[in-house]
């Protein structure tokens, strides 16, 4: 089933028969796992209620462009930026006809012109009027722009013709939408990536840490909500933008990582581990400052707990993904982490080249499984975050 998880679909309801099916789609886009809006013409509302499509969205339906109070909650601009999808349905021949002059005198065309998300139609209308010219031109017009189209059907219409212009069903419908985004490698899977540095706390103003910006595992991130994964990311201190549609959880030491990490891990299909955890910490934290009266200064460390190892040695383990950030040996090194950690992946970084590892944009990689190894040549860290993932949809198929 084509999914939409992650996916923020406004629907554009215009105002045809077909609206009261709006009902419908509403439930079928939700149980592919969008997020729905709602935008109503004002000819809409007089076949369906706001009201039921508020009730079934769980979120207050969009019907004026000039409403002072819905400007200041949500407004067009924000709707527009907010929607992964437009979906036009019921879109009614008049609805068509002002986007191909790109008209923006109400809620529903101002949004469509201001999107840049895609824009899905399920036309409606009177046999006669879909195979009118001027809806034809009107529909290769749209097309030609990019706008994909979803139906009409063909059969008995509400007004007694028989012919092509009724709505497709809701179900084909939603499919169609979730059709757009199907990359949909991880699609219903439940996945958790550590980020970025720990700091382990010496006295209340200073720390251990290290060089990890996080952004090789925003990137796995953002990738794995592109693949449809429901995405959790514990994120060490960094200084970077949430990703879109990932759950942050944001930890300052290893503990702190540990702890967040068993709570997120239960139940979990792919743990991918590339934050730099600091291996040792302090023994005590010092109540005050550290004075700096003494030459020299010793400070105890103790070992932190191995995340990774931990996660990998739970009972039902998710697929587990490390990393190995290494300076010389890396292979070897590297293969010799997967075996001893019980790992499913890990991910050999060598960082003794600045271009690439720690707080670069790019990266190199080498995936190494039990069966063999792959080098990844140096590119983006968000390219790179695909390939992987790609890598990981693959084993875990296999494996299935
Ligand atoms: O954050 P960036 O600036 O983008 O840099 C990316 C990166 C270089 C940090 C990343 O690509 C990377 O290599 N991460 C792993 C860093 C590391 O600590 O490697 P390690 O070889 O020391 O650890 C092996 C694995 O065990 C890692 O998956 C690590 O997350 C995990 N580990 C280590 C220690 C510990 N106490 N708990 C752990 O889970």
């Amino acid at each position: 089933m084509a999914h939409l998880f992650n996916r923020n679909v406004l629907l554009g309801v215009s105002g045809g028969i077909a609206a009261y099916k709006s009902a419908e789609l509403v439930r079928q886009l939700q149980e592919r796992g969008a997020r729905v809006r709602v935008v109503m013409t004002r000819g809409a509302q007089e076949f369906i209620t706001p009201l039921t499509l508020q009730a079934l969205s769980g979120q207050p339906v969009h019907t004026e462009l000039l409403d002072a109070e819905a400007e200041m909650g949500m407004g067009h601009i924000e709707l527009a930026r907010w929607a992964d999808l437009l979906l036009l349905a019921p879109a009614t021949a008049d609805l068509l006809a002002r986007l191909v002059v790109g008209r923006a005198d109400d809620l529903l065309t101002t949004v469509a012109l201001a999107t840049p998300a895609p824009v899905l139609i399920a036309p409606a209308m009177n046999q006669q009027m879909w195979q009118d010219p001027a809806t034809t031109a009107n529909v290769q017009t749209l097309v030609e722009r990019g706008y994909h189209m979803v139906g009409p059907a063909a059969g008995e219409q509400a007004c007694g013709d028989v012919g092509p212009g009724r709505m497709e069903e809701p179900a084909v419908i939603a499919a169609a939408a979730g059709a757009l985004f199907e990359s949909g490698l991880l699609a219903g899977k439940r996945v958790v990536i550590t980020a970025g540095p720990t700091r382990e706390a010496l006295d209340p103003v200073r720390y251990l840490s290290n060089n990890s910006s996080g952004k090789m595992g925003y990137a796995l991130a953002r990738a794995a909500a592109e693949a449809g994964a429901v995405t959790t990311l514990v994120s060490g201190p960094v200084d970077l933008e949430h990703p879109a549609h990932v759950t942050v959880v944001d930890v300052e030491s290893a503990q702190d990582m540990l702890d967040a990490c068993l709570a997120h891990t239960a139940g979990c299909d792919i743990f991918i581990a590339c934050a730099a955890v600091a291996d040792y910490r302090p023994k005590a934290m010092a109540d005050d400052k550290i004075k700096k009266d003494a030459d020299t200064l010793s400070i105890e460390l103790v070992k932190n707990p191995d995340i990774l190892a931990t996660v990998a040695a739970a009972d039902n383990p998710p697929f587990t993904v490390g990393f190995a950030a290494e300076t010389s040996n890396v292979l070897d090194y590297a293969r010799g982490k997967l075996e001893r950690k019980g790992l499913d992946m890990i991910i050999a970084n060598d960082v003794s080249n600045r271009d690439i590892g720690f707080n670069s944009d790019q990266n190199a990689v080498t995936i190494l499984t039990p069966r063999g190894e792959l080098p990844l040549a140096q590119a983006g860290k968000d390219t790179i975050a695909r390939q992987i993932i790609e890598h990981i949809a693959a084993a875990l198929e296999s494996t299935a």
